[in-house]
């Protein structure tokens, strides 16, 4: 978008999570609180510049987020959301457009929400705009106070407000549209006299009321989009809501789902039509799962790729593997990082397998540990087979070629390769 530039806030250590980990960085479906705002900023909106504001633990941010669109500023002291923002001004300084500022804790917020404020700000041709919500419980937010005429007046937030204004339901999300040459203009002058002792970013509504400029406070559709994450079961419930799009998603795209409320799939998950997934599936990370599969009970898939029409059992973890289509893993089985399962093989009740390539239909169905090994096609892994691949200093590999058969109770002493067809 031209003549918008984002400004993110992130400095505070977020005491109320009671945390050593800054409030930004707490994950949220698998991934830091900060990269939702900062994604749907990057890749919707598109503004002239992202600047995001930080202060405790600065560098662990900087490094989650390396991206050379981002300008990060630092803010040394927390004296309040207006100060944060004013961190920001000597890199908006020749900037005439307009400011949008959004809150590291505000995770669950849309792009269609967000691309709405701003046009919206656009067309009126006003000076501030402010995101609001209707909330049944208002606890814990700003009040928005309207005028005599309804026009808005200022917010106030909690600790500062009467008990006539805490009875408004209409709450600031921390969410606004600002004019730049106001913005920076106004946070000069806002003052600390309030009961928290901070600069109050949302002061800048009521002096653009004594200035007599254009403000506009426009409702998000749902209340819950603009929550703020301040506490540790305020990001569970947020988790919650957000896990339930996601669900809702993928029923959308023809994913049948046993239990949701029971199943986890993270954002940069994706799921073929006609999946099943069991009750208490957790789905993490670049998981690619094909059409057809059967996932779960109890199953953990991380960063893999599942093909058509697989079966995942009872109490299975994949991590960092890839499973061609028609295979068969589990009840019981631990797939470790680097594992290929061709097309149509089985990997049975307590079989661990570490970094090796299992081969078209072949079977370890029982008891087995399967490490740094290369398994042809149609090989058969008896009960309690286990490749030494450690001599006490070095991983061996173990090569089984086409067709052999493996006895029950095989011990195999890497380096070792098993030529075709032989029966062991
Ligand atoms: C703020 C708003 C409140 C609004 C609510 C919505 C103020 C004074 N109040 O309250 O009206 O209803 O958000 O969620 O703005 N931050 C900094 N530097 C600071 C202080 C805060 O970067 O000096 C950052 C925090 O890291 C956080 C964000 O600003 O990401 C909001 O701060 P927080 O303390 O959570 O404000 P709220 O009390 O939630
Ligand atoms: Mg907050």
């Amino acid at each position: 978008m031209d003549n918008l530039a984002v400004v993110i806030l992130a400095a505070g250590i977020g005491k109320r999570m009671r945390s050593d980990l800054v409030k930004v960085l707490h994950p949220l479906l698998g991934r830091p609180m900060l990269s939702y705002p900062l994604e749907l900023t990057l890749e919707h909106l598109q503004p002239e510049k992202t600047i995001v504001v930080i202060g405790h633990q600065a560098k662990q941010i900087q490094d989650a987020f390396s991206d050379p669109r981002i300008t990060f500023v630092r803010q040394k002291d927390q004296l309040g959301t207006g100060h944060a923002v004013a961190m920001s001004e000597p890199l908006l300084r020749d900037f005439k457009g307009c400011v949008l500022i959004l809150c590291g804790d505000t995770p669950l917020i849309t792009a269609q929400t967000l691309t709405e404020l701003a046009h919206h700000h656009r067309r009126k041709k006003v000076t501030l705009t402010l995101l609001t919500a209707h909330r049944e419980d208002p606890r814990g937010y700003g009040r928005i106070v309207h005028g005599a005429l309804g026009k808005v007046h200022k917010v106030v937030e909690e600790k500062d407000a009467t008990s006539k204004e805490r009875e408004i339901k209409e709450v600031n999300t921390g969410i606004y549209c600002v004019q730049a040459r106001f913005l920076f203009k106004a946070l000069t002058k806002i003052r600390t006299d309030n009961a928290q002792g901070e600069y109050y970013l949302p002061d800048i509504v009521e002096l653009a009321h004594y200035k007599k400029k254009r403000i506009n406070a426009v409702s998000a559709p749902d209340p819950a989009e603009i929550m703020g994450i301040n506490t540790r079961a305020e990001l569970a419930q947020a988790e919650e809501i957000l896990a339930e799009r996601v669900r809702q998603h993928w029923m959308a795209e023809g994913v049948t789902i046993q239990d949701p409320r029971s199943v986890f799939i993270e954002p940069s998950v994706h799921i073929g039509k006609d999946t099943v997934l069991y009750p208490n599936c957790y789905l993490r990370g670049k998981t690619i799962i094909g059409e057809g599969c059967r996932l779960g009970p109890q199953v953990q898939i991380s960063d893999s790729q599942i093909g058509k029409g697989v079966q995942i059992r009872f109490c299975t973890m994949i991590t960092e593997s890839t499973i061609e289509a028609d295979a068969i893993v589990g009840p019981f089985s631990h797939l470790r990082p680097h594992c290929h399962l061709e097309r149509g093989s089985k990997i049975g009740n307590f079989v661990e397998v570490k970094q090796s390539r299992i081969g078209e239909g072949t079977k370890a169905n029982h008891l087995s540990y399967i490490g740094d090994s290369e398994l042809g096609k149609g090989v058969n892994i008896g009960a309690g087979t286990i490749t030494c691949n450690y001599d006490g200093f070095h991983k061996h590999r173990t090569i089984i070629e086409d067709e052999v058969f493996v006895g029950s109770n095989t011990a195999l002493v890497a380096p070792i390769k098993v030529g075709r067809g032989a029966v062991l």
